[in-house]
This record gives structure tokens, C-alpha cells and sequence, in this order.
């Protein structure tokens, strides 16, 4: 098989997809092998046999082969300068969080109409933060913090903790304070104390392993309520995030760069 593979891929230009190199370079020759050209692939619209499509929930019209590149800003890329043209067997993907992915919820992402001067901002901790921009107390967007902060003792930052794990969701109650939504109480008959026996929660919106499953994706793909408007996440950093994910959602995916503790 790897020889029929090899063989028909580089008759017909599908060699990136067979040649080592950081970049995911999709190419779905078996259908290929078996008689015609598809130009299909679930999740996207119609590709041509010279470009690669991501075949995961993100796809979009015109996602052609995605590439880490230094123009981005954001995100860090997550490997070295010199594996990004020349890929040798020491080239690794290294994805940590606090390094790579919470610098995209914090990037400042505010522009403003140069005709209207209407100011449009896509600041992911703006809307996804337990505090208003003055500093007042709101329930995140959506349930998700995904600010840097830490609460409840945790090691781990808000945001990774919210989008992985299951968690409470909340409600301003009458004096403005923030307290999680109980859907079921017990009245203890002598003291007359309210215990909380059942929360309102909310599932992890990134599943580990598994990006394509993930419901985060969903926000930013055709029709997402994160794609109107212009697409707040780059393709790159979509590309990361799903990435990070695949390999495991770390928060330390280089064990060197964890504290001792
Ligand atoms: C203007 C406010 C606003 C901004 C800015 C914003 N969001 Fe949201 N977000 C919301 C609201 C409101 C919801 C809940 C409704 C919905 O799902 O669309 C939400 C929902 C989400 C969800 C779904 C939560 C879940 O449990 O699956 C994700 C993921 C998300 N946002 C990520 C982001 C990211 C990443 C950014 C930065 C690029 C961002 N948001 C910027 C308002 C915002």
C-alpha cells in the first residue's frame, strides 16, 4: 500500500501530503486510487486536487493548506524558526498553554470602522470575564472565563479549567453578587440552613483528544455565532488551538517548563 500510495501521490502532485514537515498537509488519495478525483470532503466545500483541506469542523470555504508563519503575531508559533522550511527528525510541535493558547484570549482584538468610526471589539476576556469593563461583577458569556486569573485554589488558570472541565454556571443574585445557580435545594427543618445538593452546570467545550467533537469549534465555523461579522479566531489560531487539543490539551505539553511542584 505505501508503495502504490507513493508512487500514484507524486504522479499526481500529491507529494506534500507523503513528505515530512510540521505543517498538517491533508490529501485523501485512497479515493483517489479508487478511480476519480474528489472534490468534497465533509466539513468543506469544494477543494481542488492541488489543495489540502482540513477535513475537522473548523473547515471553511477556502481554508486552503494551513501554514504557521511569522506574520501572525499571535499565535507563538509552537516549534523552532528552523523547522519551519527545513523539517528534520528532531522537529517537534510544542503547544503550552500559558505560552501559546491563553495569549490568544487575551490579545487585544479592537478595531474601529475607518468610515463610521464604529468601534467593533472581538477581545475574547472582554466578554469572557467575571468582571465588566469597570470592574463590576456579570456572569461570563457564554459560562466561560477565559481570563488568566486563578480561583478556587486551583494551580491551573480560569480559562483552562473552564474549557476543559465541567463547571458551575452562575448568576448575579439580588445585591450583585456573583453565586452559582442551584437547581435543587434541602432546608434543614431544625436550623433552617439551605443546602445546595444540585448545581446548574455547563460540559467542557474542548474534549482532549479530540478536536473535531469539540463544541468550541462550532462558534467559529460557517454560521458559528464567533464567524459573523468577519472571523474573530485566524485560521492559524484555530489551527493551533485544534492542534493543542489533538495532542492532548496540556497545560504543560514540555514537562521542563513545569514547576518542581
Ligand atoms: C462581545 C462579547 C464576546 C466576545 C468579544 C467573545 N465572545 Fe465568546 N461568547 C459570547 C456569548 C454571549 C456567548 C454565548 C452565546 C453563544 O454561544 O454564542 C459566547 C460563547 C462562546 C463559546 C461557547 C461556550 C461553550 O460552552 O461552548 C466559546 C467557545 C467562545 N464564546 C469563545 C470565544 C473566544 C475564543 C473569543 C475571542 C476570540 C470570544 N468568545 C469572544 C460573547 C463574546
Amino acid at each position: 500500500m505505501a508503495e502504490a500510495r507513493a508512487a500514484w501521490s507524486c504522479a499526481n502532485e500529491q507529494c506534500a501530503s507523503i513528505t515530512p514537515s510540521v505543517n498538517v498537509a491533508f490529501a485523501d488519495v485512497w479515493p483517489l486510487l479508487r478511480g476519480s478525483w474528489v472534490t468534497t470532503l465533509p466539513g468543506c466545500t469544494t477543494i481542488s486536487a492541488a489543495t489540502y483541506s482540513r477535513v475537522d469542523s473548523t473547515c471553511r470555504t477556502g481554508d486552503t493548506k494551513l501554514v504557521y508563519t511569522g506574520g501572525l503575531g499571535v499565535p507563538k508559533i509552537p516549534t523552532s524558526s528552523a523547522c519551519l522550511t527545513t523539517w528534520s527528525n528532531t522537529c517537534r510541535i510544542t503547544i503550552n498553554y500559558l505560552e501559546h493558547v491563553q495569549p490568544i484570549w487575551d490579545l487585544a482584538r479592537v478595531t474601529t470602522d475607518p468610515l463610521t468610526g464604529a468601534v467593533t471589539d472581538h477581545t475574547c476576556t472582554t466578554c469572557h470575564n467575571r468582571a465588566n469593563a469597570a470592574g463590576a461583577a456579570q456572569p461570563a458569556a457564554g459560562q466561560l472565563d477565559l481570563t488568566s486569573g486563578t480561583s478556587d485554589g486551583s494551580q491551573q488558570v480560569n480559562s483552562y479549567e473552564e474549557l476543559l472541565r465541567t463547571h458551575r454556571q452562575q448568576q448575579l443574585d439580588s445585591a450583585g453578587v456573583l453565586q452559582d445557580i442551584c437547581l435543587v435545594s434541602v432546608v434543614d427543618p431544625v436550623s433552617g440552613t439551605i443546602t445546595c445538593t444540585t448545581f446548574a452546570t455547563v460540559s467542557p467545550s474542548l474534549l482532549a483528544r479530540n478536536a473535531a467533537s469539540s463544541r468550541f469549534f462550532t462558534k467559529f465555523a460557517a454560521g458559528g455565532t464567533h464567524a459573523i461579522g468577519g472571523s474573530w479566531l485566524t485560521s492559524g489560531e484555530l489551527r493551533l488551538i485544534s492542534e493543542w487539543v489533538d495532542i492532548g490539551a496540556q497545560y504543560f505539553n514540555d514537562p521542563f517548563k513545569a514547576p518542581v511542584n
